[in-house]
């Protein structure tokens, strides 16, 4: 959900004023998705190699964050809250552990730029989100390993050094326990936002290791909401429903561009660090969610571009107070729906990771959003769980020169000596087939 801000151009303003009394289809909170941060915010000077990393890597995350709305957002039919960016970091941490043609899709579906640049630029993403003022905003990443796990060491220096990851070691064999562990490390983490995201019955000791990413976010809004100009107003839940919801209004500068192409709006509510904003769009028809969410990649860029070109102006903000959590089982949309299948299939490779073989078992995500007239805040946790499988060899035994055969009888083993005794029937070899 942080979508980096693209370039500013200049433009001309339309300067008619809209009044967002017309709100009318936000079923979903769509709006949710789209609030974002800019990662290039702070401008201490870095060399220009992790810069370059840093750009990188975002455009990588801002490409898989629509691409993981566009499906996530279809499948929800309710009020939706998603973190991509949580989802990213926990995949990229796995990603960094994968080896061959595993390695590859992760690259693609995340695309991710050499191993080099990818941990540099995560390590500046992370560093950036991280030093936001004015506002809260806390990334934080955890391996939880199974106790006697081999773990290569160079995986563990990698996580704790580029993605400030802190290391844990849990009996998974002990589910209930384990799972508490992974549930308080959540709730710490997302100001008690975020509980249960991996229950006990979740965890069993084929279980190796669990990635753990918690994005928190807490920001007031550059300029506040009267909570006495709040009142119930109708909110349009279809073309057949109105309901009576607890409407905020604010009138006041904001940016807003009207997107004609797409029949919807957009507006910029910025927190009280100005980089960081909540961008709602807005379709012009009460049923006009789907279409918009159809083509939500083009929508997003638009809006964005075209609210980076535009000025504020005084407008009249009706918003809903809402609250919103959603749990998403992304193990199933990442691997059918977004090419990401090898790593959870037997041929998956986690080399980096270790010598036993690994693959994921499941991937999931539970995030929240409260929004109301001093501001918002929202929270995500990302679970992926990598467990070991028995390796299926699938070598050749071709006979195709000449060989020996016995048909032998054979004894049971003898509990003594260990052996089996083996009577041939039948000896014989084969050095120029007929038949
Ligand atoms: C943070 O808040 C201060 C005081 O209100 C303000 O001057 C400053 O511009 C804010 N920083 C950002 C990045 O918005």
């Amino acid at each position: 959900m942080f979508v980096r801000r693209f370039i500013l151009r200049s433009t001309r303003l339309t300067l008619e004023e809209y009044s967002m009394d017309k709100m009318r289809t936000l079923q979903k909170s769509l709006l949710a998705l789209c609030l974002f941060a800019s990662a290039m915010a702070s401008p201490t000077p870095k060399p220009t190699e992790s810069l370059e990393a840093l750009q990188i890597v975002s455009q990588g995350a801002q490409l898989f964050s629509t691409n993981m709305i566009k499906i996530v957002a279809k499948e929800q039919q309710d009020n939706l809250i998603a973190s991509p960016l949580s989802a990213n970091i926990a995949l990229t941490m796995a990603a960094n552990g994968a080896a061959g043609t595993t390695e590859e899709q992760f690259r693609h579906v995340l695309h991710l730029p050499s191993k080099t640049q990818t941990l540099t630029g995560f390590q500046q993403l992370i560093n950036t989100m991280n030093n936001v003022e004015n506002v809260t905003l806390n990334l934080a990443n955890k391996l939880f390993i199974g106790k006697d796990f081999p773990v290569k060491s160079q995986y563990k220096q990698d996580l704790q050094t580029y993605f400030h990851s802190d290391i844990e070691s849990v009996d998974f064999s002990q589910s209930a326990k384990a799972a508490d562990t992974i549930n308080t490390w959540s709730k710490e983490k997302t100001n008690n936002r975020i509980d249960n995201i991996v229950q006990a019955d979740d965890l069993d000791s084929s279980l190796a290791l669990v990635l753990a990413n918690a994005v928190y976010f807490k920001g007031n809004w550059a300029h506040q909401f009267d909570p006495k100009a709040t009142t119930d107003r109708p909110f349009h839940v279809d073309a057949n429903n109105v309901k009576q919801v607890p409407t905020m209004f604010r009138k006041g500068n904001y940016k807003y561009v009207e997107l004609p192409e797409h029949e919807a709006k957009c507006i910029e509510l910025p927190y009280a660090n100005k980089e960081v904003s909540m961008v709602i769009i807005l379709p012009d028809k009460i049923d006009g969610l789907a279409a918009l969410i159809d083509n939500i990649d083009a929508v997003m860029l638009d809006c964005n571009v075209r609210l980076a070109q535009t000025y504020e102006r005084e407008v009249r903000v009706y918003l809903p107070k809402f609250k919103t959590e959603s749990k998403l089982d992304l193990g199933n949309t990442l691997s059918t729906k977004m090419g990401l299948s090898e790593p959870f299939s037997n041929s998956a490779n986690f080399n980096g990771i270790s010598d036993l073989p690994l693959k994921i078992d499941k991937v999931v995500q539970k995030a929240f959003i409260e929004v109301n007239e001093e501001g918002s805040e929202a929270a995500a946790v990302t679970g992926i769980m990598l467990q070991t499988y028995a390796m299926v060899y699938e070598e050749k035994f071709e006979i195709n020169r000449p060989f020996i055969y016995n048909i032998i009888k054979t004894s049971s083993i003898n509990e003594e000596t260990g052996v089996r005794e083996v009577i041939p029937l039948f000896v014989g070899h084969v050095a120029n087939p007929e038949y």
